[in-house]
């Protein structure tokens, strides 16, 4: 799929004020720092859309991108973020799950997981979440270039491992980089396929 616009739509901290649920939507979630604006960024290649930060906790609201005038992506605050105050971690916590498992126009959720290291508890129980509340996610690994191929794929079989404890069948992968742009056409495929079986609400 071809990108030919990407726009800034609004940042929300309620779910009331979301766009109206009428285009296929794509949430990016994950750990703080995991680079899910990194990865938006790249998909539009548009360095900037999306805020990006070597510190943690940047993204802190709901941010709608409109591509191509026909699709949402979806930036969320990352979870983990060990800076900011336990309250202010499960009132995220709380409007983020409220929002994945109430937002009718979901069509997806990218759970981002680190290439480099081994299977981390929360983003094993995210997924975990996902699954009980029957929310259709995909993982990318995120920042493969930072490591060699073997050492990514070590960590992609750990994480399957980890996943087949739980899971009969795993959900689909893709091992990306935001800086050599791995798995670009592959997760801009599977968005494009997805958008093709979305169908419009009726008003
Ligand atoms: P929060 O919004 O704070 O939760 O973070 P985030 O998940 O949106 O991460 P962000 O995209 O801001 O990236 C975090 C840091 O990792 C930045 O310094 C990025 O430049 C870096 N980064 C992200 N993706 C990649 C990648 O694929 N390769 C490399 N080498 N660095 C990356
Ligand atoms: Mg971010």
């Amino acid at each position: 799929m071809e990108i030919y616009s990407a726009e800034f739509k609004c940042s929300n901290t309620r779910t009331e004020k979301l766009p109206p649920p009428v285009l296929p939507e794509y949430a990016f979630i994950g750990r703080s720092n995991v680079g899910k604006s990194s990865l938006i960024n790249a998909l539009t290649n548009k360095k900037g859309l999306a805020k990006t930060s070597q510190t943690p906790g940047k993204t802190q609201l709901i941010n709608h991108f409109l591509i191509n005038n026909n699709w949402y992506l979806v930036d969320l605050p990352g979870y983990g973020y060990a800076r900011v105050s336990q309250k202010m971690r499960e009132e995220w916590e709380r409007f983020i799950r409220y929002y994945l498992r109430n937002r009718e126009n979901l069509q997806c959720v990218f759970v981002l997981v680190d290439s480099r290291i081994e299977p981390q508890k929360a983003d094993l129980d995210f997924c975990f979440w996902l699954g009980e509340n029957g929310i259709p996610f995909v993982i990318a690994f995120t920042k493969a270039d930072k490591q060699s191929k073997v050492k990514t794929l070590q960590n992609v079989k750990s994480f399957k491992d980890a996943l087949l404890k739980y899971f009969e069948e795993l959900p689909q992968m893709f091992i990306t980089s935001s800086e050599t742009r791995e798995g670009r056409e592959d997760l801009l495929s599977f968005i494009d396929e997805v958008n093709s079986r979305f169908e419009k609400p009726v008003s």
